[in-house]
């Protein structure tokens, strides 16, 4: 069985059990993406239809809500902080690096598959602006070198 085609099946059992639900539909995306880790692009089909909604409503619910991923989360998260400290300490610089750097924008996952980008809204580490996380590990006053240097220690690349 291939892949995609244990994904459909994961996808189709978790719309047969709450389809019946009031308000189904998110619970439904919300069951599927801590399943799979994303709501797989075929997998809207098969909830529009069970819902006997269109795609384009799947579509819009999915792209309405940033937590939706709809590509496949890369080995490690990169939580880049947003809020205002980090602004103020040069965070859109670091975050223009951070994209030029990954080639990718947030949402999105390194075509190898290594890392996926996604903002966030303070991390507490605000005495340390700008800051980010790696997987469970947070940075503080994060350089565009610092940047570098962290996606290349030998744990982030294994
Ligand atoms: S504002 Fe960025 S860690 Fe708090």
């Amino acid at each position: 069985m291939t892949e995609s085609s244990t994904m459909l099946i994961t996808v189709q059992n978790i719309t047969t059990a709450l389809k019946d639900k009031p308000g189904a539909l998110l619970p439904i995306l919300h069951a599927v993406q801590d399943a799979l880790g994303f709501v797989p692009e075929a997998s809207v089909p098969v909830i529009a239809k069970a819902l006997n909604l269109s795609r384009a409503e799947v579509h819009g619910v999915i792209s309405f809500y940033h937590y939706f991923r709809s590509t496949q989360p890369g080995k490690k998260t990169i939580h880049l902080c947003r809020a205002e400290s980090c602004q103020a300490m040069g965070g859109k610089n670091l975050e223009n690096h951070v994209k030029n750097s990954l080639g990718i924008d947030f949402h999105e996952t390194t075509t190898d598959g290594k890392f996926s980008l996604e903002p966030v809204y303070c991390l507490g580490n605000c005495a340390c602006s700008p800051a980010m996380q790696i997987g469970t590990e947070i940075y503080g006053r994060v350089s565009p070198e610092s940047f570098d240097a962290a996606i290349n220690e030998p744990e982030e690349l294994a």
